[in-house]
């Protein structure tokens, strides 16, 4: 009798499993179907934003915050995006609209090429005059980026061997202060030095990167976001942050720009220290113990209030984006893993937890990204660079899994 009873609810189970995995399998929509939808939805947000804009001639999408929207104009550090975001765009669905609005706002930053007080060259012109010099073959294009190449080359420092980030010196506190999102702007430089045949621009963007994992890198691969190098030694001399939680926090962006700035690294060199890097960072992230299930970050992993601490869609986008490119570069199984998460980021991105409908969120796609939480600036609001990245994102996985 008991054997019965024991085997009647053995069954039970199964058959509760069953359906279980059944009902889960009919409600999760196939990947493709999400990133295309999703792709829908930024094409006909970012039509509307660049419409509404068109005639406004220097102003750029920056955020949207309390109902109003926020603007910049072309020297802002995120003036790029919108028109790398248009490219993106356009290369997923090349109507004309969206050729020609690439074209409108990407010529909205050209004077920036001249600009030397800025490290931010990189996201200003690659996003856009890069994606558009790669998408049309432009030959103004190249030219603008080539000048920009050799303005930001102007602040890079032999005898410290490092790009200088800000010229801001937080009132003497910092000599020469150099942040870890400047790997992002190696890609530019790596570019540069190809299409020139000017290898001094590779030699500064590796004596960078070199530098940048000696000195802004803890034991546990972890980040410093400020690291200030004294002029005379050219020794570090201050490690702390700006934007992130405390000194020795891990400020998500600021992994996150590691992460994707070792991955670029090793794209453009293949040398396997950069690749390591890549790897240990995504490890840190990925393995950490305050990294959320749906592996949207914090807006800084020690943030004192987690649970409660926001997330910062931004970090999370572009630790996508760089896992589905350092997927590429890794076996087969550490491969996978990195796809398992950067699909579950592009699944949550995609819900409305984190996607606006159309016509709201002032025509940007993510909602929930911080910019700079201790400066109470750009707090749980959108961001072009959430939606840029978020975007390339959606643009890699649909080629990954048209490749297979
Ligand atoms: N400085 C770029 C950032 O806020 O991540």
């Amino acid at each position: 009798m008991l054997t019965l009873i024991r085997k009647k609810s053995l069954l039970n189970v199964l058959v509760a499993c069953f359906l279980a995995t059944a009902c889960t399998q009919v409600k999760e929509k196939p990947v493709n179907e999400v990133i295309d939808d999703a792709l829908a939805l930024a094409e006909q947000q970012s039509l509307r934003m660049a419409e509404k804009y068109a005639t406004e001639d220097r102003l750029l999408p920056r955020s949207f915050a309390g109902g109003e929207m926020v603007t910049s104009d072309s020297k802002w550090w995120c003036s790029g995006f919108f028109p790398g975001l248009l490219w993106y765009l356009y290369e997923n669905d090349p109507k004309p609209e969206l050729l020609n609005y690439a074209r409108l706002y990407t010529a909205r930053i050209e004077q920036e090429k001249y600009n030397t007080h800025t490290h931010d060259l990189g996201f200003m012109l690659y996003c856009s005059f890069g994606n558009g010099f790669r998408l049309t073959g432009d030959t103004a294009y190249r030219a603008t980026l080539l000048t920009g190449a050799g303005s930001l080359s102007t602040r890079y420092n032999p005898s410290i061997g490092l790009i200088r980030s800000w010229d801001y010196t937080n009132g003497g506190k910092w000599q020469y202060p150099v942040i870890i999102d400047n790997m992002m702007n190696l890609e530019f430089l790596f570019w540069a030095s190809r299409e020139s045949g000017d290898t001094r621009y590779h030699d500064l963007s590796v004596s960078h990167a070199d530098k940048t994992i000696q000195e802004h890198f803890r034991p546990d691969y972890s980040s410093f976001h400020v690291v200030s190098y004294d002029t005379i030694t050219g020794q570090p001399h201050v490690k702390q942050t700006h934007q992130g939680f405390s000194n020795e926090s891990a400020w998500a962006r600021g992994q996150a720009w590691g992460l994707y700035g070792y991955t670029v690294a090793y794209r453009a060199t293949k040398d396997p220290r950069y690749l390591e890097q890549a790897r240990q960072i995504a490890r840190f992230l990925l393995s950490h113990p305050r990294m959320p299930e749906d592996y949207i970050p914090y807006w800084d992993l020690d943030a004192p209030n987690i649970p409660d601490a926001l997330r910062d869609a931004s970090a999370g986008a572009i630790i996508c984006s760089a896992l589905i490119e350092l997927s590429g570069y890794v076996d087969d199984a550490l491969a996978g893993s990195y796809r398992a998460v950067a699909e579950k980021q592009l699944r949550t991105f995609a819900s409305p937890a984190y996607t606006a409908p159309v016509g709201e969120n002032g025509h940007f796609i993510l909602m929930h990204s911080v910019g700079h939480l201790p400066g109470n600036s750009e707090v749980d609001v959108p961001l072009t660079y959430a939606d840029y990245y978020y975007v390339e994102a959606l643009m890699r996985y649909k080629k990954y899994l048209s490749s297979i």
